[in-house]
């Protein structure tokens, strides 16, 4: 599906780099495929060189040849860069547009990129550096299945993949792209207990880190409820239950929970 095509990468910064080497590393893409574009020609220059990508700043030179447009820019750059790219007529040929960025709606993209314009917005994560991503996608009103099967070949290789409604696309940036900060700061919290216990620092953050990764992995494979898997954790009168009392008294349900719905609701605001 994806043989042949072209992609301009609109802003090469840490997910747009992270989509271009995953399409990279699953070979459905060849280098040559590829043009990316930056804001400054350091940057541009940068990517040239150390990446093996084309680079320039003229967003309107790589996309007028493009199937595919990945933007790839901060929310508030997001509307003026469709706006110029429509201005100049380099979104005449009516290419697939994906927007990765957070707040921005697919009503706000379509209006940017005119009527005929199919658009996918897209919401990826960091872990898509190493293959073990969470991209959420919804479509807009000119956007097809066809099109979210194009998007699921680019992001597939980045990590899992599930299509949503629009409705729900703030939420799963508070959740699944917000959330591995959120996760970092458990596994490094994590790590302080052990290490306020004795064990060396390095050692507590790779106990925790191996040990979340396994946490999660089981409820992936096993599709059991978390809750069914804490139970078999939790020997009675033993630590385990101790230790989670303790994380209960300290209400970490609902500083997680309220941490997603905070995150979520200023997601909503981003690209206002
Ligand atoms: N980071 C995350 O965890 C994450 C997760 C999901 C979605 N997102 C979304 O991904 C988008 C990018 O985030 P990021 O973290 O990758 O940002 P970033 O690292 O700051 O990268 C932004 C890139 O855009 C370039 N740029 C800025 N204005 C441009 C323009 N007018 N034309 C072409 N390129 C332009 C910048 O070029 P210079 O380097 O030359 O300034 C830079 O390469 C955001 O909309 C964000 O909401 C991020």
């Amino acid at each position: 599906m994806l043989k042949g095509k072209r992609f301009a990468i609109v802003g090469f910064g840490t997910m747009g780099r992270a989509i271009a080497t995953g399409l990279l590393r699953s070979g459905k893409v060849e280098a040559g495929q590829l043009r990316a574009t930056a804001r400054t020609r350091a940057t541009a220059e940068r990517i040239s060189e150390g990446v093996g990508i084309a680079c320039g700043t003229d967003n309107a030179a790589a996309v007028k040849d493009a199937d595919i447009v990945l933007l790839c820019v901060k929310p508030k750059d997001v509307v003026k860069a469709l706006e110029a790219l429509k201005a100049r007529g380099a979104l005449a040929h009516a290419p697939l547009v994906v927007s990765i960025a957070a707040g921005v709606s697919t009503p706000t993209l379509e209006a940017a990129a005119g009527a005929a314009v199919p658009v996918l917005r897209a919401m990826p994560n960091t872990p898509c550096h190493i293959g073990k991503g969470m991209t959420v996608v919804s479509k807009g009103t000119h956007a097809d299945d066809g099109h979210v099967g194009i998007a699921r070949e680019i992001f597939t290789p980045l990590g899992r993949f599930v299509e949503l409604e629009e409705k729900h696309m703030d939420t799963v940036t508070g959740l699944s792209a917000s959330g591995p900060a959120f996760i970092y700061i458990i596994i490094e919290a994590l790590a302080d207990g052990g290490v306020m216990r004795g064990l060396p620092r390095g050692v507590a953050i790779e106990l925790a880190a191996q040990m979340t990764m396994g946490a999660a992995e089981m409820i992936l494979q096993t599709g059991k409820h978390p809750a069914a898997l804490k139970d078999d954790v939790t020997t009675p009168a033993g630590c385990t239950i101790a230790g989670i009392l303790a994380l209960e008294d300290g209400k970490i349900r609902s500083v997680l929970a309220r941490g997603v719905e905070t995150a979520a609701r200023v997601a909503g605001e981003l690209g206002k």
